[in-house]
């Protein structure tokens, strides 16, 4: 497990502080909750999962966790899923519940909910379980905690890549410049399944997910050109299918179950 850091622009002393202060900003640049659920059904996450989704009966109670702008709580609830959206930026999730009141939106923080003991059929959360310093297990004894037995878990999370781990081996020679504080954590697939089974769940399957986001940032970074010309993004659609996901993949997804009998 490696860790990623961040520059640290002004002094905020509590972790959670800082993480919601930090996804609050960023989803004020987005401009809000939009409610583009429509563009879910073509993300790689949601094709991963689709398959276990299948079997599930309508009605089935899901928890998307670290809702973000709520697409994928919109998506479900629109497919006919009792989902709950829950976030711990209380601004996010305020414009959501009055933008969208019919959407169960709920501020709070993944690693200790009020939600009752065995009660989602099925749990998903991209991108959240990485943010604090302390590790994984307080997501992963949560989430154990309010899946039902039988009951699935699937979550994406920074993958340790190949790119990164030689781009730390040079850095280790290097002191970096300036103030900087913890971001997230970055795992291998081994990694990851090692934390979901530490927390009782049965791994299903893991994935290197987000191969062309892996590409445009080693453009960016080792090549230095910037994100948002058309040359970056063109070449990163080309490039990404011809690269290993072990050497570029951005993100690693995880199903995992909860035993029947727990
Ligand atoms: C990478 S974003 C993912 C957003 C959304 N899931 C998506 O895929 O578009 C991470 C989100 O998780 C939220 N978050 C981080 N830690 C959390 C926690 N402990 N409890 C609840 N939400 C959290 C952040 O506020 C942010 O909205």
């Amino acid at each position: 497990m490696r860790k990623d850091y961040i520059e640290a622009t002004e002094p905020v002393d509590h972790e959670t502080e800082f993480v919601e202060k930090f996804w609050t900003a960023a989803w004020e640049r987005e401009g809000g909750p939009q409610g583009r659920a429509d563009r879910i059904l073509r993300k790689e996450e949601y094709r991963a999962m689709a398959p276990y989704i299948a079997k599930l009966p309508k009605g089935a109670r899901m928890l998307d966790g670290g809702c973000g702008l709520g697409d994928w709580t919109l998506c479900f609830a629109r497919q006919g899923f009792s989902v709950a959206g829950m976030d711990l930026s209380r601004q996010t999730v305020a414009q959501l519940r009055a933008r969208f009141p019919e959407v169960e939106f709920v501020a709070g923080d993944i690693r200790n909910t009020t939600f009752p003991d065995a009660c989602f059929d099925a749990y998903f959360s991209w991108g959240v379980f990485e943010h604090f310093a302390s590790g994984f297990q307080e997501c992963i004894r949560e989430a154990f905690r309010i899946v039902k037995p039988g009951g699935w878990l699937f979550i994406t999370v920074p993958l340790d890549n190949l790119r990164h781990a030689v781009l730390a081996g040079l850095a280790a020679h290097s002191a970096p410049d300036g103030a900087l504080r913890f971001y997230q954590w970055r795992l291998t697939r081994a990694e990851l399944a090692r934390e979901l089974a530490i927390g009782g769940f049965e791994v299903l399957e893991t994935r290197p997910m987000h191969k062309r986001q892996g590409v445009l940032r080693s453009l960016h970074h080792e090549f230095g050109l910037p994100y948002e010309w058309m040359l970056t993004k063109g070449l990163s659609v080309a490039l990404a299918p011809f690269i290993p996901g072990p050497l570029i993949a951005h993100m690693v997804f995880a199903a995992a179950r909860k035993p029947s009998d727990q």
